[in-house]
């Protein structure tokens, strides 16, 4: 008999919650700094990039690992839209993970800004800018800067649904399902017997 794994794995967990909390702090950043002007702008937003870049970094080991080692299966009573609606909601934060720091680096590329203020991670690790972006003439740059800032705006919104659904999604399941959904990622959460250990 094959033997299921019913939680995420330690590795699993601690980039969870890692990659989550940079996101989150990220969002919170880029909030803070629309707010200011000028010189005021640069500390923040460099770490803003440093911390994206953390998440592009981590992410990729997040991927290898899930691809690695499997996710745990949702319990079977688990169907139909609500099973749909949770393996999209995870295949759109991955869509965040990778879409978020990527079109970030890009739009940071893509402006003569770049050459005054290079991608230095948490002022201590250079990182490079994405070649062709820093060389296109002035009017393709600031299209592409134009067209890379729209995208990263756009995925900042759809990251806003995403962590309302996921969020309201792991309310439903601890409150209502009382099942073990949300404990596979929290390890000190109580286990509770799920309706399919039950049956
Ligand atoms: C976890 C990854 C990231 C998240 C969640 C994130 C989130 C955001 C958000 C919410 C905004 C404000 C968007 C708006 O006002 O419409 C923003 C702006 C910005 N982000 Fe990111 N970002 C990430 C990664 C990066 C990276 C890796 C870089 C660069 C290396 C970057 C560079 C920027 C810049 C320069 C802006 C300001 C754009 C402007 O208004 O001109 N971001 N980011």
């Amino acid at each position: 008999m094959a033997i299921s794994r019913d939680r995420y794995s330690t590795v699993a967990i601690i980039l969870h919650w890692t990659i989550a909390l940079l996101i989150l702090s990220n969002i919170g950043i880029a909030w803070y700094f629309n707010t200011l002007h000028g010189s005021a702008k640069i500390e923040p937003v460099q770490l803003h990039k440093s911390i994206g870049i953390t998440v592009l970094v981590l992410s990729t080991l997040r991927l290898a690992w899930r691809l690695a080692v499997p996710a745990p299966k949702l319990p079977a009573y688990v169907t139909g839209w609500e099973k749909w609606l949770a393996q999209a909601v995870q295949v759109g934060f991955y869509v965040i993970m990778f879409g978020m720091p990527l079109s970030g680096w890009a739009l940071s590329s893509a402006s003569p800004l770049i050459h005054v203020f290079p991608i230095v991670l948490f002022h201590a690790i250079p990182w490079p800018a994405i070649g062709p972006l820093t060389t296109l003439p002035h009017d393709q740059m600031k299209q592409a800067h134009d067209a890379f800032t729209a995208a990263h705006g756009l995925l900042a919104k759809l990251a806003y649904a995403l962590v309302a659904l996921h969020v309201g999604g792991a309310l439903k399941h601890q409150f209502i399902s009382n099942d073990d959904v949300v404990a596979r990622m929290i390890p000190f959460l109580p286990r509770r017997m799920t309706k399919e250990m039950a049956e």
